[in-house]
């Protein structure tokens, strides 16, 4: 499938509003490689922008309304600038007219805008929809607003939007890499410090393969949120005992087993997940950085059964495509990916396995009546960028 180009969503913009667009931004998607549900424990994770973006092309208007097309979603809504009210709108506005109301903050006064959406991330499929919408809308918004904002302040502003506005308590992960990310690299992040290394994704003759489940899920379901606390209430036994304790990042895997049956045992469960996934993570960027994808694979495959039978973040459609994953020689390595419940798993593959992979999954998944499912080959794309000013 063709990704869009700045040209094509200019010309868009242009057939829709009958002006052209002064500004076009795109914020990618991205795929975590390992480290899932670690970043609100101020653990690692090691994820990889996509090349499917979601692009925002604008143009300001002078009576302070604000019209946003969404595209794909073939709807469209308006609002006066500034003046959201949840009542009455679906939900993609949420994260829209948070993000326009919190960029505004940063400068009164800024004009009004049409607004013309059109996505390459699949939505509700762990793939970061939602960061690549929040980012690209804030980037596009400031470059209206003749605000400068990038880097950090950007992925944190992408960030408050999504927790004040569309009520989902995620962590620090989507937003991060979708702003930050490095073409050609994966992105280890350390949610604690919020410091980060770019490191070349180097597979030799293996390809990142995403599948998608065709589940689709929805991390405002509130399971996402009694995870958090379930970490929380780990954490608040183990600070009794060590008041250094800010977070599951403090405390490792072995301390864990050492007060397993001192803990409730969902929590341990829980807390076991966090703190193996951590040292997951940092173990397989010392695997990638020496080009050992067996030992990448193996974490993956651990990580999965980690988030699987510990963290119960997992479905009966991403096991088994995990498992025929596993079933084809040339496989490395799968886990599911994103918040769980649903959406995609990814797998490191031999690009000569790719036919074998996409067949069995033809044959396993589809035929047996799940999905439709599809498979991706992606490349870690770059970050968030304006692509175009008048
Ligand atoms: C969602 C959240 C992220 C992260 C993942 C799980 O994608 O937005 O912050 O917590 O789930 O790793």
């Amino acid at each position: 499938m063709a990704l869009r180009a700045a040209a094509d969503v200019k010309a868009d913009f242009e057939r829709r509003m009958g002006r052209p667009a002064t500004v076009v931004a795109r914020a990618p998607g991205r795929v975590n490689i390992i480290g899932e549900h670690t970043d609100y424990n101020e653990g690692f994770v090691f994820p990889m922008a996509l090349e499917q973006c979601t692009w925002v092309a604008a143009a300001p208007r002078t009576d302070g309304q604000v019209r946003v097309v969404a595209a794909e979603l073939n709807d469209e809504q308006q609002w006066p600038r500034g003046g959201w009210s949840k009542q009455g709108f679906p939900g993609w506005t949420n994260y829209v007219a948070g993000v326009e109301t919190l960029v505004g903050a940063l400068r009164p006064g800024a004009p009004g805008a049409d607004v013309l959406i059109a996505s390459d991330v699949p939505v509700g499929s762990g793939l970061s929809s939602s960061a690549a919408l929040e980012v690209s809308t804030a980037l596009a918004f400031a470059a209206l607003g003749g605000v400068t904002l990038e880097g950090q302040p950007l992925a944190d502003l992408a960030r408050r939007a999504e927790h004040e506005y569309a009520h989902v308590p995620c962590g620090i992960m989507d937003q991060y890499v979708s702003v930050l990310a490095r073409r050609a690299h994966a992105f280890l992040l350390d949610c604690r410090s919020r410091t980060w290394e770019h490191v070349p994704l180097q597979l030799g003759d293996a390809v990142v393969l995403v599948v998608n489940s065709g589940v689709r899920h929805a991390l405002a379901s509130g399971e996402y949120a009694v995870r958090q606390k379930q970490c929380q209430a780990a954490v608040a036994y183990f600070r009794q005992r060590n008041p250094a304790v800010r977070a599951l990042r403090d405390v490792t895997s072995a301390d864990v087993e050492a007060h397993r049956r001192q803990l409730e045992s969902l929590v341990a469960a829980r807390a076991r997940h966090v703190t193996t996934e951590d040292e997951r993570t940092r173990a397989a960027a010392a695997a990638l950085r020496k080009g050992d994808l067996e030992t990448l694979g193996r974490l993956l495959y651990a990580s999965h059964e980690s988030l699987r039978r510990d963290y119960e973040v997992s479905c009966p459609e991403l096991d088994l495509l995990v498992d025929i994953v596993r079933g084809v020689p040339g496989a490395y390595g799968a886990r599911m990916t994103g918040g769980g419940f649903g959406g995609c798993i990814v797998a490191i593959v031999k690009q000569t396995a790719v036919p074998a992979v996409t067949e069995a999954v033809r044959a396993r998944y589809d035929a047996a009546g799940h999905g439709p499912s599809y498979a991706i080959v992606t490349q870690p794309g770059p970050g968030a960028a304006l692509e175009f000013r008048a």
